[in-house]
């Protein structure tokens, strides 16, 4: 047996299942370029059949991430032909496409939830794995709620998935029921009793319901699962999954004691977890293994002692090996342009234009000027930013808040409109974050609902760079929830450039979305024309 993990992750579907978790499909993709980086070997895009939307995510994840040097790209079908043929529709543009179909095995899903019979369930397995199969020639099969599942009959229906052609076997804890050493008995029984298993890798995906998402997932590695199913930050469906970051990192750290390895870039980790944090508004804890803000701080005299003598003391792995250079200057500000071109190449940003880099370069010397130290993370953040809208409808042009106690907080704003003219209004608010989206709003007269506002610094000190993310509704028939970034020194004028992004995808949407009032200014034209 081999002694490669496959690293498949599913951010992107279960973890975008989390609880106000709705990643729109620029988000997506930005994840998914991050998780190539990372170099996982599965990417699960979404789920092409909840909604048109997520298939054209999913799509075009497989034409932009699923290149030759990219992972297999994969979305989540229910055994039905009308999942299959749209995940297929979805992910046949990568280079190596995976559909991966699905359904419930155990008697409490097959009475209450799915109301058939097991040999229901057997033939639907054998009918839908065949039928992946005439589009497909990887396909992965999962028997939801495995580990609740009788075994006799998870055995035969996971018989009847290879039998059909399935290359990858998958045994979730749907419910996060299982403890290690029962997940582990699960895992060996599969291997020595399902006929043509040693044809197939055999998958775990656990839920962190009891805590032990983590645990388990390894317990099912040491009994000699070969892929694993996890998420970046351990979002995911109620108390999430296993988190990618701690998977990775215990096979880096113990990789001799397991006898195992994956095959994934670890100094990416940091980044990809800032991103996903970031992009989905959950904050990660900072007592969270490896990534979190603690991960490395040392605060007992005796450790930092320990530490500052030999860091192996009390230090398991570096923090370079997750890539943590946060207190790493980057650049200074007497950097020129080669040299910030040269290091946004070094974190991935490849392909910018001259164009790009010029204003990479105009915002890089605008922070340097404020923060005496630029870092990897402030880059990041301020390319994300510059990037997200390219062609803005809307460009904020000034911001300026009063506030205080007592006082009644006041925001002024102005705004260039699509026709060239600037706008500028005035408002008061409960808040000044408030008076400031009053102020946008009124400008742009749009109506959205504001879902969700989360700010958090992208790096220490008090000259931190504050990232903001919004999440909004459009109104109408075409009610959709969009995010928008905005990251600046100061956290309030992040806040108007993250609420004005969002404002800008929802205006560019291909149908119109939003109720319009005031005069001078047609936003249903410019959407539909956009
Ligand atoms: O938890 C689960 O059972 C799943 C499957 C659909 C793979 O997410
Ligand atoms: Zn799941």
């Amino acid at each position: 047996m081999s002694d490669r993990i496959y690293i498949f992750d599913t951010t992107l579907r279960d973890g975008e299942q989390s609880p106000r978790a709705t990643l729109d499909a620029e988000a997506k993709l930005e994840i998914a370029h991050q998780l190539a980086r990372l170099g996982v070997d599965v990417i699960e895009a979404g789920f092409p059949a909840a909604s048109p939307g997520d298939l054209e995510a999913v799509k075009s994840i497989a034409e932009h991430v699923g290149t030759a040097n990219g992972p297999t790209i994969t979305g989540l079908a229910r055994t039905t032909r009308g999942d299959i043929d749209k995940c297929w529709q979805a992910v046949k543009p990568a280079v190596r496409p995976r559909i991966h179909t699905f359904i419930a095995t155990s008697d409490v899903h097959l009475k209450y939830k799915l109301q058939m019979s097991r040999s229901q369930v057997l033939n639907r397995t054998g009918e839908m794995v065949t039928y992946a199969r005439g589009y497909c020639a990887d396909v992965e099969f999962s028997a939801e709620d495995a580990s609740r599942t009788d075994p006799v009959f998870l055995h035969e229906v996971l018989a009847a998935a290879i039998e059909a052609g399935a290359t990858t076997l998958n045994i979730p804890d749907t419910v996060g029921y299982a403890q290690p050493a029962e997940l582990a008995e699960m895992v060996q029984r599969v291997i020595e009793n399902v006929s043509g298993m040693d044809r197939c890798i055999l998958s775990v995906h656990c839920h962190d319901d009891l805590g032990l998402a983590v645990a388990n997932t390894m317990a099912g590695l040491q009994a000699g699962a070969r892929q694993v199913e996890c998420t970046i930050n351990g979002i995911g469906e109620r108390a999430g999954n296993a988190a990618l970051e701690e998977i990775v990192m215990a096979l880096h750290t113990r990789g001799e004691w397991y006898g195992l390895h994956s095959e994934l870039d670890t100094t990416q980790l940091t980044r990809i977890s800032h991103l996903v944090a970031a992009r989905t508004g959950i904050s990660v804890p900072p007592n969270k293994a490896i990534i979190g803000a603690n991960a490395f701080s040392h605060e007992a005299g005796i450790h930092q002692d320990g530490v500052l003598k030999h860091s192996a003391t009390y230090e398991i792995m570096r923090p370079e090996t997750v890539g943590l250079t946060q207190s790493r200057l980057v650049l200074g500000k007497h950097s020129g342009r080669h040299a910030l071109r040269k290091r946004l190449e070094e974190i991935g940003y490849v392909e910018l234009t001259d164009d790009q880099t010029d204003r990479a370069f105009a915002r890089f010397k605008q922070l340097a000027d404020k923060k005496k130290t630029v870092t990897e993370a402030d880059l990041e953040a301020l390319i994300a930013d510059e990037f997200q809208q390219p062609e803005a409808l809307f460009v904020l042009h000034g911001v300026h808040v009063s506030c205080g106690s007592p006082s009644i907080p006041t925001a002024s704003v102005s705004i260039t409109l699509p026709n060239g003219e600037c706008e500028t209004r005035a408002s008061t608010g409960s808040g000044p974050v408030d008076a400031i989206f009053s102020a946008v709003n009124q400008i742009v007269r749009v109506e959205a609902e504001l879902l969700e506002y989360v700010v958090h610094a992208v790096s220490g000190g008090v000259d931190a760079l504050g990232e903001v993310t919004v999440r909004i509704r459009g109104c109408g028939e075409n009610a959709r929830t969009l995010s928008g970034h905005g990251a600046d020194t100061d956290i309030l004028v992040a806040s108007a450039k993250a609420y004005v992004a969002a404002i800008n995808k929802l205006s560019r949407a291909p149908t119109p979305v939003c109720s319009v009032s005031g005069s001078d200014l047609n936003v249903e034209t410019v959407a539909v024309s956009s």
